[in-house]
């Protein structure tokens, strides 16, 4: 099998600058557009899935200017987006597609939305319901439930929603929806999901309400552009603080890290498993937090997990699977079926993939259960497209003692475009 070799580092030194955060760059080049006036975003995200959102917000007629990781947009509001002349190809990304949805269900026009293999085959119904119910027409295969997605958006009247899967791209799709909706729109989740778009709303002079897991929104908020930086995204710091924390020396230091509470779970759930992690410069820039982290070598003991962590750290789990399969004692994680409509079925696609370098990892119906050990064997790994097998193979290289070769490491250009560069300089 071809593949990018990785092999066994024994000590790690530096400082790295992760990328700004994808969730809160696609919240700033959307609201960017929805806007009036121009919004700067500085150290926004360039992987391929900001990059879909910015292309969308083009076909719609909002045009951005880019230079580096800053990015203007020339927002003169939701009534001036047009009619796009082709389908919109939101690519990997389900945060382009779904709160693109949100948006545009309110726009008096037809659009159709479709993305590659992956995102082809994720759940879209729990957007196309409530913004049906709103008032959006929407069709799609599998009784509007799978992109290809057309949808013919016009006057939407504000609803109160109780969603059953904690999904911030479900919540954020329904408040977008709701800011044009009429009266009252009102969305309570069974755990908290991150809170970027009612953050960044209300940046951006829009009134949220949020108490514990329930946002409300009136139609009608008008939006003024502002400047959004945005912090270095933790989940792309979660790599750094396994690798930092089970390599056999040195120290890793990680800049303004966003350190929102709703996405620190990696964070809660290392420190508990014995991680050395602190936290130092901890300020709110943009409504956002950050903080500099710095990760020191610790032996791991495994943990259980479940419940509300798991949307705080739903995204971290591949990596922390990692993490798991090179600490003392067993871990167990649940209640985090979500993982199956990722990328792929992180599920399966983790288990399979870690037993595949010597690791014990047993597959639950909502989660892993995984015995520690005190080494990886290492072999072949395959990313499957999924950005983020491809960066917790890779860490799983550096920890190996044989290695790992990653097939199709350019997923990682999803979220972290400069990755295989990166751990190439702090390895010592
Ligand atoms: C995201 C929400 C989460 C997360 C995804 C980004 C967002 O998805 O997994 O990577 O930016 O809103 P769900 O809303 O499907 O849980």
């Amino acid at each position: 099998m071809r593949g990018v070799f990785i092999k066994l580092v024994t000590g790690v030194e530096g400082e790295i600058r992760v990328p700004g955060d994808k969730s809160i760059s696609h919240r700033a080049a959307l609201l960017g557009g929805m806007a009036h006036g121009e919004t700067h975003v500085s150290n926004f995200l360039l992987g391929q899935d900001c990059l879909s959102t910015l292309r969308c917000l083009k076909q719609l007629g909002v045009s951005s200017e880019r230079q580096g990781t800053e990015v203007w947009i020339r927002g003169e509001g939701m009534e001036a987006w047009t009619e796009p002349t082709d389908v919109l190809d939101a690519g990997n990304s389900g945060t382009t597609s779904r709160l693109m949805l949100g948006v545009l269900a309110g726009s008096p026009f037809a659009v159709t939305l479709t993305g590659d293999e992956s995102l082809r085959s994720r759940p879209m119904r729990r957007v196309t319901d409530p913004l049906k119910q709103m008032g959006a027409q929407i069709v799609g295969r599998n009784n509007g439930n799978l992109a290809p997605l057309t949808m013919m958006g016009g006057q939407l009247q504000g609803r109160a929603f109780q969603t059953t899967v904690a999904s911030a791209q479900v919540k954020s799709a329904i408040i977008l929806a709701g800011l044009r909706a009429s009266g009252e729109t009102r969305v309570e989740e069974p755990a908290l999901s991150r809170d970027h778009t009612e953050r960044m709303l209300r940046g951006f002079g829009v009134e949220v309400l949020s108490e514990k897991t329930v946002v409300r929104v009136h139609g009608g908020g008008r939006l003024t552009g502002q400047d959004v930086s945005v912090p270095g995204d933790i989940s792309s710091a979660a790599f750094f603080l396994v690798l930092g924390s089970l390599v056999g020396r040195g120290k890793i230091i990680l800049p303004n890290v966003g350190v929102n509470p709703t996405r620190t779970g990696i964070l809660d759930v290392l420190r508990a498993m014995g991680a050395d992690i602190e936290l130092i410069d901890v300020s709110e820039i943009c409504g956002e937090p950050r903080a500099t982290l710095c990760v020191r070598p610790a032996q791991l003991k495994g943990i259980e997990i479940g419940g509300d962590m798991i949307p705080r750290l739903i995204d971290e789990i591949p990596i922390l699977a990692v993490a798991a399969s090179l600490a003392e004692g067993e871990t167990v994680i649940r209640d985090a079926g979500e993982l199956r409509v990722k990328e792929t079925d992180r599920i399966r696609t983790v288990a399979e993939g870690l037993n595949a370098l010597g690791a014990k990892v047993e597959e639950l119906p909502d989660g892993l259960r995984i015995q520690g050990q005190q080494s990886l064997r290492g072999g072949q790994a395959n990313s499957l497209g999924d950005h983020r097998l491809a960066m917790a193979w890779a860490i799983a290289g550096m920890l190996s003692k044989e290695g790992v070769s990653v097939e199709d490491m350019a997923a990682a250009d999803v979220s972290y475009p400069d990755f295989l560069a990166v751990i190439k300089k702090v390895a010592r």
